[in-house]
């Protein structure tokens, strides 16, 4: 095994011109892939760990027809962003999560990972070679895509004997296009109890496209699953928050749900460093790790205050929300304007002094720099 890489190295290639910006139209950014300059590419063998990976210029990689991620599927995703600041500064959120997450699927997938450290440091690489595609402040965000693939040849269904870990970017812009109108999938299952909707493996994307095909020709945009009992689970690459009352309700990530990072961010923000929300601004709580809600209470009684609860929710809470948005990384957080249901169509507050919107400018506020970022998510390249 070769030797870990420890932290960030300085990359050895640098964006052609430093501070400026690739020659595209960056007011029509939507969510496709605009290929960069450089990928960042790693190897190991089976039972080995990964060693130092390189930057290569983005472009066509060579894979075994027997390849594991070829034939059987063995393969796992990231996606997180970099987000150009005001005053120039690239920042990343939280790719620790990102890598931490990856890891776990590995172990579900049978394959090998790289650590946290050389996750982080990849993800770096790849920003750093490509910073003329960060998009101008306001204008969008750098995707990045960290994939790791069963590469070595296997023909009886095992594990592959190679691993490769390739780390891309592409500028982006909003993932969804207008408004969100969902439908409730009673035919497909994205997940089962036991199987891998827990975990970003590929496999848990192209089952998806034919609920959404069917839902889109439908005139919707994309589905909410359900499970076997008609909870509520999630859409099919978003995770789902029903905001009633002063509750903002999610279901819990109990394996078939993916634990998603901008998710856990929105819990966090709102539970337990007691931001509250009030119908014309932020408060912010006393910022102690210990404080929980029910403290919240007792200081704000006078207030509007929110309290998340992760919990199973009956596709029958439909009806009583009055907001509902969906969070992911591609997406942010994105208000729901309609779900319909068995033919009943529900709607819900977007807009201005919604949840949703709040939620929206708090988190991106700390993700591109407009709010100090007191829970130090961000990553400064
Ligand atoms: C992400 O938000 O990173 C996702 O996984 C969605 C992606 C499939 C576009």
């Amino acid at each position: 095994a070769g030797a870990e890489v420890e932290g960030y190295n300085e990359p050895s290639v640098n964006s052609h011109v430093n501070g400026e910006y690739a020659k595209i139209n960056w007011d029509v950014l939507g969510f496709g892939l605009i290929p960069t300059d450089y990928m960042y590419i790693m190897n190991c063998s089976k039972d080995q760990h990964f060693s130092q990976g390189t930057l290569t210029p983005f472009g066509k990689i060579e894979v075994n027809p027997s390849s594991g991620i070829l034939n059987y599927g063995q393969g796992l995703f990231e996606g997180l962003k970099a987000h150009r600041t005001a005053n120039g500064r690239i920042l990343l959120f939280r790719p620790e999560e990102n890598a931490m997450r990856m890891k776990v699927g590995a172990k579900r997938m049978c394959m090998q990972a790289p650590t946290v450290e050389q996750f982080v440091n990849a993800v770096k690489q790849t920003v750093h070679s490509n910073k003329r595609w960060v998009p101008p402040p306001g204008k969008g965000a750098m995707y990045i895509r960290p994939l790791l693939m069963g590469s070595g040849p296997v023909l009886g269904v095992a594990p592959a004997s190679e691993y490769t870990f390739i780390t891309y970017a592409s500028p982006v812009g909003n993932y969804h296009k207008g408004v969100l109108n969902l439908i409730v999938e009673e035919k497909f299952r994205r997940a089962i109890p036991g199987g891998t909707g827990g975990v970003k493996a590929v496999t848990n994307y192209a089952i998806i496209y034919k609920p959404i095909a069917e839902a889109k020709a439908k005139g919707f945009t994309d589905v909410l699953f359900l499970n076997a009992e008609k909870y509520i689970e999630e859409v099919s690459t978003t995770n789902i928050f029903l905001v009633k009352g002063n509750e903002i309700l999610t279901p819990p990530t109990s394996g078939t749900i993916l634990p998603g990072i901008t998710r856990k961010s929105i819990i966090e923000i709102t539970h337990v460093l007691g931001y509250q929300i009030t119908s014309t601004r932020w408060y912010e709580l006393e910022q102690t790790t210990s404080t929980r809600c029910y403290e919240l209470e007792e200081i704000t009684s006078t207030r509007y205050l929110l309290i998340v609860k992760e919990r199973a929710i009956p596709v029958g809470e439909l009806f009583d929300a009055e907001e509902v948005f969906c969070t992911g990384t591609a997406v942010g957080v994105n208000s729901v304007n309609s779900i319909t249901y068995q033919d009943t169509r529900i709607a819900y507050k977007r807009g201005a002094g919604t949840v949703g919107q709040k939620l929206y400018e708090m988190l991106t506020g700390i993700q591109t720099g407009r709010i100090e970022d007191k829970m130090g998510w961000t990553v400064e390249l």
